[in-house]
Formats: C-alpha cells, sequence, structure tokens
C-alpha cells in the first residue's frame, strides 16, 4: 500500500511516497532555514505564505521521484497537530483538496507520532511496545509506544523543549538560527568540564525536565563576562551545555527504563541528530543490553516520509478523516 504523506508543521515544505509504512519511494524536502535566519526564528506568517507557494511543486516532484501518479497513491497522510497553525493550515486545506478530488482516504497524523515513525524507516525491525524519547525544537517527552497508535506520556519537560534551549543557548553565543546544530559542532572541540552548569531535577517528578534554568545560567555567565569586558571560550561553554543537557534526558531515560523494565529504547524529533545524544545513549544501551534505534540523519528532521510511515499504522488502525478536519496547534501525542 503506497501512502503520499505531506508536511507543513513548522518551516519545511515536505512530501514523501512510502510503501507500507517501511519503504521510502521518494522524499521531497523544502526548507525555509535560510529565510527565517534573517530574523533569528521561525515567522510563523512568512513560514504559511512559503508553504503555499511549495506545495504543490514538491507533491509533484515527490510523485515523479517514485515514479507514481495520484492513481498509483492509496492514500493521503497530512500533519494535522501540533505546529503553527498557520502553516499546518496550508498542509491540511492541500491535502483535502487532494483527497476530494481524487476520492483517496485522508489520514490525520500527529507530528510527534510521524517523529516516532522515522524509526520504522531506518530499522525495518522494529516494532512496538518499546519507550520513545521524543526531542524536538517544540516537546520533550518519554512516551511508552506500547501499540503503533498507542502511547502513553511518561514524562515531559515543564518548561523548554531541548531543541528550543539548543537554539537559545546557542542564539546567546552569536550563532545562527536553528543554533542547535552549530552548537553541536563547535562542542566536539570544547571541555565539557570547563563551565559548571545546573542539571535541573523536577521534584516529585523523576521523568520529568526543566531546561530553562540551564539555558538561563548560559545566558547570565555571557552577560557577566560582557560587562567585565572578557569573551568566554564558545567551544568549552557549548560543550558543557550540551553534557548538562544530555545528562539531564540520559538520567531520566535510563530511570523510566528500569521502572517500567523496558529493554529497547528508541530517540526521535531534531535533537536525535545531536552528536553527544547519539553516543551517550548508545553507550548506555550498550552497557545494559537494550536495543538502541535512533533514525538515520537524514530523517532526524521534519519531513514527509515519517508522516505517510506513521499515517500507514493510523490507516490500518481504521483513522479516517472528514472534510471537516481542521489543524490544530497543540494536541497531545495520546
Ligand atoms: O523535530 P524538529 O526538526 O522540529 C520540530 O518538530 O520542532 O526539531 C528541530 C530542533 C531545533 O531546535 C534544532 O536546533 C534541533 O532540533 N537540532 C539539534 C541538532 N539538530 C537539530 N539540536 C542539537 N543538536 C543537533 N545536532
Ligand atoms: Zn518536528
Amino acid at each position: 500500500m503506497k501512502l503520499l504523506g505531506i508536511e507543513s508543521s513548522c518551516d519545511e515544505t515536505a512530501a514523501a511516497v512510502v510503501e507500507d509504512g517501511r519503504i521510502i519511494h521518494s522524499n521531497v524536502v523544502a526548507s525555509q532555514i535560510a529565510e527565517h535566519r534573517l530574523y533569528g526564528g521561525v515567522v510563523p506568517e512568512i513560514a504559511s505564505r512559503r508553504h503555499s507557494e511549495a506545495i504543490v511543486g514538491v507533491t509533484e516532484e515527490a510523485l515523479q521521484q517514485a515514479g507514481c501518479t495520484l492513481r498509483d497513491i492509496d492514500a493521503i497522510a497530512v500533519t494535522y497537530a501540533p505546529g503553527l497553525i498557520g502553516a499546518l493550515l496550508v498542509g491540511v486545506n492541500f491535502a483535502k483538496g487532494l483527497s476530494l478530488s481524487t476520492g483517496l482516504p485522508l489520514i490525520p497524523v500527529h507530528h510527534l507520532r510521524s517523529h516516532i515513525a522515522s524509526n520504522y524507516l531506518s530499522h525495518p525491525e522494529l516494532e512496538p511496545p518499546f519507550l520513545c524519547l521524543v526531542v524536538s525544537g517544540g516537546h520533550t517527552h518519554i512516551v511508552q509506544v506500547t501499540d503503533y497508535t498507542k502511547m502513553k506520556i511518561i514524562g515531559c519537560t515543564r518548561d523548554d523543549a531541548a531543541g528550543e534551549a539548543f537554539d537559545k543557548a546557542a542564539r546567546s553565543m552569536g550563532m545562527p538560527y536553528p543554533g542547535g546544530v552549530h552548537l553541536d559542532e563547535i562542542a566536539e572541540t570544547g571541555d565539557d568540564h570547563a563551565f559548571s552548569l545546573p542539571h535541573p531535577k523536577v521534584s516529585g517528578a523523576p521523568y520529568d525536565f526543566s531546561f530553562s534554568g540551564l539555558k538561563t545560567a548560559v545566558i547570565n555567565l555571557l552577560h557577566n563576562a560582557q560587562q567585565k569586558g572578557q569573551t568566554l571560550p564558545v567551544n568549552d561553554l557549548s560543550a558543557s551545555f550540551r553534557r548538562a543537557v544530555v545528562d539531564c534526558l540520559t538520567k531520566n531515560v535510563t530511570k523510566a527504563m528500569e521502572a517500567l523494565s523496558m529493554d529497547k529504547l528508541v530517540i526521535a524529533g531534531g535533537v536525535s541528530a545531536n552528536r553527544l545524544v547519539r553516543r551517550e545513549f548508545d553507550r548506555i544501551c550498550r552497557e545494559r543490553g537494550w536495543t538502541l534505534c535512533v533514525p538515520e540523519l537524514s530523517l532526524c528532521g521534519d519531513n514527509a516520509a515519517m508522516v505517510a510511515a506513521q499515517g500507514y499504522y493510523e490507516f490500518l488502525s481504521g483513522s479516517r478523516a472528514t472534510m471537516g478536519l481542521n489543524a490544530c496547534a497543540a494536541m497531545t501525542i495520546e
């Protein structure tokens, strides 16, 4: 069964053709990052307008690269929540139009569920149940995935998401948007013990995270140095910050894995591309004999192959959208 996936939740317009939730026939992503970089972050109105301009061409290219026409497609999967509302509406309305004109079933897909599904594309043998750390720009969750469409949140961030904290810390050090990837790169050359940063815990909630204090600690260090006319070594500060974030992630996830007696761990979302995230979870899982799945780098960020992959399992579970489908800026993954 071939699904056409459509994604427009933030600053990437994407379309893809995926077979049976596992085989990628095409995966086209048009990124708007260069334009948003001028403003230091995503400008929602610009994002919506660029999606409107790009979505038809991106979809045509995805069909063409897959060697298909709409006649070869069995269903359309679209991201409908969560994300920037104006951006989501472009994909949702485009997908509704396609569904209406072709008669193909329309499957609504939750963005974070689709990030998890990127692992079904990278790891053909992966099946639920497993525990998943979802680390993106807008969310940080520990999710118990009991089946392809059944999920329970075990822990989440109380303030900033991990990706957001990476981006804000990077911005305060003068790196361009989105800073997470730049901070990660420069941290590779730094000493992660150079600065002593807080490792915030949420009292009474062992699986929850809090990253905003950590981000503020970095900003305060930079301000204090600036006032004294000093400059701080950005590679050491990046390495220390990255170490603190990753220590918080690994500590809570390890506790949750042990408490739930799980032996399969999956990482998903943009921050799963982080080098230290990948190295540390790899080390922990090897030591404990747990299976670890992380998406290949090209599937860590927003794309539509993951939407089509999750859409397949949502289709099998009976999910169908009507022409009344609306986009939603916030929605739980459960
Ligand atoms: O999942 P994603 O593409 O979009 C959302 O759904 O939010 O995640 C984007 C986030 C951004 O905050 C970006 O800076 C972060 O993922 N990111 C990274 C790295 N690559 C992307 N953060 C740290 N290290 C990286 N290598
Ligand atoms: Zn995302």
